[in-house]
């Protein structure tokens, strides 16, 4: 059976939906260089009705690039080194207050590993279990941000960095949507008590997406700090307009799982969410992560390097 490729609804400039793939078509090349295509030029792609086992979720992973293994040996599935398990349960996960509102597994609008050097190229994510009353995952695309900034503004920022500084627990979060910790889960405990591993890094505020050709608003909401060449109060005001620009709903993307979904999405143009769910409800996911490295991170200049074991994915 043919695939098919259909631009997500809304209108919102990215995203599309594939359906009718079967996991031994990927062994077809032409078939593998099209999906890639598909996902270099629409940033994330929706794959319906796929295999729910960890090997079809490895496979389609391999059609994007190399599997990266995650660091931290706890974080890996025990039979699946290449998949990591991002769990919110009752008795142990991150509870926040958001929007008046008590969310399990809430997490802000983020690049994946902005708050180290080597930003990873990528993950697909697969949920394990039901969730009848929430725990979307939002997308949203950094070139239509920046194609939506004002030519001042972009003019602007051209050639500005952004400053990151880990910190996992997202009440610390400076600029945009906050939130407040109730409950940290026992895996973030442990990272927030070693934050001091973590240098501070900057990312240039504008990057040029390799293979659209399109410019791209490289900047995550979650840990960002200041600017780097704009220290000061100015620098500020222009990263809190960023970042309300970011985070502007009305340009994102909220999938709504259904069974046997995975979500493919390029992490050096796309920001995700995760909205949480009921805390009383659970949210298990696996997640794999693609390989890569754009070269355009640094860490602050004078600060340590970070050590590999440092780098724990969020
Ligand atoms: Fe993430």
């Amino acid at each position: 059976m043919p695939i098919s490729i259909k631009d997500l609804p809304g209108s919102l400039g990215f995203g599309a939906e594939v359906e009718g793939l079967a996991i031994a078509d990927l062994s077809d090349a032409a078939l593998r260089a099209r999906l890639r295509q598909a996902w270099y030029d629409k940033g994330v792609l929706v794959f319906r009705d796929m295999p729910p086992d960890p090997e079809a979720q490895i496979e389609l992973t391999r059609v994007f690039g190399e599997i990266e293994l995650h660091p931290v040996l706890e974080m890996r599935a025990r039979d699946h080194p290449e998949l990591v398990h991002l769990k919110y349960r009752p008795d142990d996960g991150d509870v926040y207050e958001v929007d008046g509102e008590i969310r399990g597994g809430f997490l802000p609008w983020h690049s994946d590993l902005i708050f180290v050097d080597r930003i990873n190229r990528g993950g697909i994510l697969r949920i394990t279990n039901d969730l009848p009353n929430g725990g979307q995952t939002g997308f949203v695309d950094k070139a239509v941000l920046y194609d939506t900034l004002s030519e001042e503004v972009r003019n602007r920022i051209e050639t500005l960095h952004i400053v990151y500084r880990a910190n996992f627990d997202s009440t610390h979060k400076k600029f945009g949507q906050q939130s407040q910790s109730l409950r940290l889960s026992r895996n973030i405990q442990h990272a927030q008590e070693h934050l001091g591993r973590y240098s501070p890094v900057i990312h240039p505020a504008v990057f040029l997406h390799p293979q659209s050709g399109r410019k791209t608003l490289n900047i995550s909401p979650w840990m960002a700090e200041s600017i780097y060449e704009m220290p000061g109060q100015e620098g500020d005001d222009l990263l809190a307009e960023l970042i309300a620009h970011c985070e502007d709903d009305r340009r994102a993307y909220f999938h709504k799982w259904r069974p046997n979904d995975m979500v493919a999405w390029d992490n050096w143009r796309m920001l995700h969410c995760a909205r949480g769910v009921p805390p009383e409800e659970a949210r298990v996911a696996q997640r794999t992560t693609i390989l890569g490295d754009y070269a355009m991170g640094r860490i602050m200049p004078g600060e340590a390097a970070i050590a590999d074991e440092a780098r724990i994915t969020v």
